[in-house]
């Protein structure tokens, strides 16, 4: 097996080429990443040098790079693209561009070739804002962000070719994830490197928005699975099953860094802000062997003790853009925060 991995030197696609490499020993691994703000080559550095593994820094909107790293593979997995929505909501082209553009060009690469499967990483942002109950596959979807709209788009655009030209296409659709590698602008790593250095945790809203929280190596396994055993043509719903409000995640955090509730500080919402995500789990744990296996505090502890021995890594990316972005996005609104109440 030859595979494309684009976007694999993100957080999920890093994870995921790291356990093809321990579990899958004779596939071939090509990696195409165009190393944005959130792809780090230093996350697979590793892998690089070993047999049957290839790095290429390039665009999946460039057809000549996809061409190129496409070349005799047998399957892709896409997580390529712009994934923080409150970056979305600044500037939604880069999403348009990645998350739907550069899926076309890769299924009119794929469609080229006689290959086995393309599988499109997608979110289970796609459901919007989900009040009460579980969303499932057949659901209609109802996507409420500039970032969220941008995947369905390219999801939909992946199964039209499975019913158009009869491309092997598969679709995922996973909740919020947290590992090692999670770039700190997404809730978990932030609040954990903040709570790290005695910094506050900016928490949208009240606080009380809920999310299904799964970690990043049940991910990764869930999406070998579906490679392995799907015959494609499906769309999968991978979820956790750790549904917990943010107030409760902020708590987990305060907990394992042994810092206390006065650095919470309640701030301005997230415009449209998806109340609660929620997955109905059925089909893949039906059509599968896979099931999530990693409980919210497990997970918590093996993270926590990578962002506290890995502090090199995150203090290299929040001394750079990341901190011009962090002021421009939290500074005013911490400025006008609440704090919770004292009991
Ligand atoms: P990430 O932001 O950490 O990594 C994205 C990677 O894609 C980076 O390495 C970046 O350099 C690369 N990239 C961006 N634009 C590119 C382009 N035009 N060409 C080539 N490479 C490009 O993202 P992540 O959290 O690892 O997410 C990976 C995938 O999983 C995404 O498709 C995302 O929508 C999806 N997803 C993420 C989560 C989550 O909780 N993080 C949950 C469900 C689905
Ligand atoms: O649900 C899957 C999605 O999860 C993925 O598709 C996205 O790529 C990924 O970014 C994530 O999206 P969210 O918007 O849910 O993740 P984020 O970490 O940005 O926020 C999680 C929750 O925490 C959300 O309710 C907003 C809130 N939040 C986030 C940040 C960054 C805060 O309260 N404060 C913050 O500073």
């Amino acid at each position: 097996m030859k595979i494309l991995v684009t976007g694999g030197a993100g957080f999920i696609g890093s994870n995921f080429v790291r356990m093809l490499a321990a579990e899958r020993t004779t596939w071939k691994v090509v990696v195409l990443d165009k190393l944005t703000y959130a792809g780090r080559l230093e996350n697979i550095e590793d892998l690089t040098v070993r047999p049957g593994f290839r790095f290429v820094m390039g665009d999946i909107c460039d057809p000549a790079a996809v061409a190129g790293a496409m070349e005799g593979c047998d399957a892709v997995v896409n997580f390529a693209a712009e994934t923080h929505v409150d970056r979305s909501i600044e500037e939604a082209s880069s999403f348009v561009r990645t998350d739907v553009e550069g899926v076309r060009v890769l299924l009119e690469e794929f469609r080229k070739g006689d290959r086995l499967l393309f599988l499109q990483v997608s979110t289970d942002e796609v459901y919007g804002s989900v009040e009460t109950g579980y969303s499932r596959e057949t659901d209609s979807l109802c996507p409420r962000s500039p970032y969220s709209a941008s995947k369905a788009g390219g999801e939909l655009l992946a199964m039209s070719y499975h019913y158009t030209y009869g491309t092997p296409v598969i679709v995922t659709r996973a909740s919020n994830n947290y590992g090692p590698f999670q770039y700190p602008e997404k809730l978990i790593p932030l609040f954990i490197t903040n709570a790290l250095d005695g910094l506050q945790l900016p928490l949208y809203g009240d606080g009380l928005n809920r999310r299904d929280w799964l970690f990043v190596e049940d991910h990764c396994k869930a999406i070998l699975a579906v490679l392995e055993q799907s015959p494609g043509g499906s769309v999968y719903n991978i979820g956790g099953g750790f549904e917990k409000s943010n107030l409760e995640v902020t708590r987990a955090v305060l907990d394992s860094v042994g810092a206390g509730p006065e650095l919470i500080r309640f701030i301005e919402d997230r415009p449209g802000h998806d109340r609660r995500y929620a997955l109905d789990i059925g089909r893949i744990t039906g059509e599968t062997s896979w099931k999530p296996e990693t409980d919210f505090r497990r997970g918590m502890e093996i993270t926590v003790e990578w962002y506290r021995t890995h502090r090199k890594w995150w203090e290299g990316i929040k001394s750079g853009e990341f901190g011009e972005y962090y002021r421009r996005m939290y500074r005013d609104r911490l400025a006008r925060s609440r704090g919770v109440p004292q009991e």
